[in-house]
């Protein structure tokens, strides 16, 4: 199994291209099932979720080509069944659900287990497509869905989920009548599966807020140009942190400041300074690493899959910071790593309190989950001496080329091992 090795201690200087966002990618991908035809996808990061969807895509009946633009072929669709081996690897495949639904009026989904994060239930999931007319049961570790005909609805979430929203939106496009959805997510990626979807004919309102309109139609066409995924937010808010956590500056081309508006807010208030231009965003440290209180919340809120980088910082602060995880019961897995590299951090239930060191040093830490993987790639840059981060495959889900990009602004980084799995 490959590992990271970081020579760390070095400040990092430069610019970073940003990708292409993975939880954009991912249900944009899928959604192209509910416009039977070909499809042009432009700015799609080249990561192993992104490969599992394609091949679950396969198994479906539609083949791909990846490239600089990926094209997928929807026009038939042989099973309408996303299986246990593919869902186990990625659990974003609960995103076939409503395009299946839709498509073919079946779906046989293999539930999504457990995860290293939190018990993560798909029930909005269900009762939002139960309200548009959907039946589900339960078989052998198995959601199957059936529909005669969607019809619009309202649907209003106990708790706001991102994938839940954007199943339901992809149902909702083919539905007979106006689905209005409630408490819904806001995040940048739901808007911009609303885009895509808007660009084949679907009728929405609202995308990127929490109350969001959508006028069923009969049928929707591939658009005519190749749709361009929206750039990658954590990517980018994670080598922003790069920047912060060495004591360097580091540009971001192709980061959008309004979607990291929460991120940037909190690295000026832990005394980072921030740049931004036309398409750029930057963020410099000079001074002390201010100690702050951040909580994590749904957009605009600050987003929880910046959590783990944000703390790898703020073990560095010139006094106590305090963390509140309000959206995962279990995403402080990285926290045991950071003190093997010298960190001082106290939980208490989804609280954590990060008491700042002077310096971090290098040590062997593993990877559990993808963010809490950045998170001590960033503090075996800050670290003295040689951090080894093992697991490197959390990170080939969510970071492409990490290892030329991070080199790239100075980073004293290699991989040891077989190579990136596919
Ligand atoms: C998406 O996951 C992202 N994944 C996650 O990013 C991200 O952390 C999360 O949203 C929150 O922003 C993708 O977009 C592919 P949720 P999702 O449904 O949709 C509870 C990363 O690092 N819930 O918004 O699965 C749930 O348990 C990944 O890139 C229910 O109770 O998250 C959680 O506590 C990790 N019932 C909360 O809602 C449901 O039916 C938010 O989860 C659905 C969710």
């Amino acid at each position: 199994m490959d590992k990271l090795v970081i020579d760390g201690g070095h400040p990092l200087r430069g610019t970073v291209p940003v990708s292409g966002a993975k939880n954009a990618a991912l249900p944009i991908l899928i959604a192209t099932l509910v416009a039977p035809g070909e499809h042009a996808l432009s700015n799609v990061p080249d990561l192993v979720d992104v490969s599992s969807m394609l091949s679950l895509l396969g198994r479906i009946g539609c083949p791909s080509l990846a490239g600089d633009v990926v094209r997928i072929d929807t026009s038939r669709v042989a099973y309408s069944e996303a299986p246990y081996d593919v869902v186990r690897k990625m659990r974003a495949s609960v995103l076939a659900l409503g395009p299946l639904l839709a498509r073919c009026g079946h779906a046989k989904v293999s539930l999504p287990g457990g995860c290293a994060i939190g018990v993560r239930p798909i029930d909005q999931h269900l009762k939002g497509l139960e309200a548009l007319g959907c039946r589900f049961e339960l078989d052998g570790g198995y959601v199957i869905g059936r529909v005669d005909k969607l019809r619009g609805a309202p649907v209003v979430f106990d708790v706001v989920t991102v994938t839940g929203t954007e199943n339901i939106l992809m149902a909702a496009v083919l539905a007979e009548g106006t689905t209005v959805i409630e408490n819904a997510a806001a995040e940048p990626e739901v808007a911009d599966l609303a885009r895509f979807l808007g660009g084949m004919g679907a009728r929405i309102e609202g995308a990127g807020t929490s109350r969001i309109v959508v006028e069923g139609v009969s049928t929707l066409s591939p658009a005519a140009a190749p749709y361009a995924i929206l750039s990658d937010r954590i990517e980018a808010g994670t080598y922003l942190v790069a920047g912060a956590i060495t004591g360097g500056d580091v540009r971001c081309e192709g980061a959008d400041a309004q979607s990291l508006a929460p991120v940037l807010s909190a690295l000026e208030a832990a005394g980072c300074t921030i740049t931004q231009g036309p398409g750029w965003v930057g963020c410099a440290r000079s001074g002390p690493v201010r100690p702050i209180d951040v909580e994590t919340r749904p957009h605009p809120g600050f987003p929880t899959d910046m959590q783990a980088q944000l703390m790898a910082l703020l073990a560095l602060g010139t006094g106590t910071s305090t963390v509140r995880e309000t959206i995962f019961e279990n995403r402080f897995m990285h926290v045991a790593e950071l003190l093997r590299l010298g960190a001082r951090v106290d939980i208490d239930g989804n609280l954590a309190s990060i008491h700042g060191v002077p310096s971090l040093k290098g040590a062997t830490v593993m990877a559990t989950d993808l963010r809490a993987s950045a998170s001590l790639v960033l503090a075996g840059l800050a670290a003295t001496g040689t951090t080894e981060v093992l697991r490197l495959y959390h990170l080939d889900r969510g970071y492409e080329k990490l290892e030329a990009k991070l080199g790239g602004i100075g980073a004293r980084v290699r991989r040891v091992g077989e190579g990136r799995p596919d």
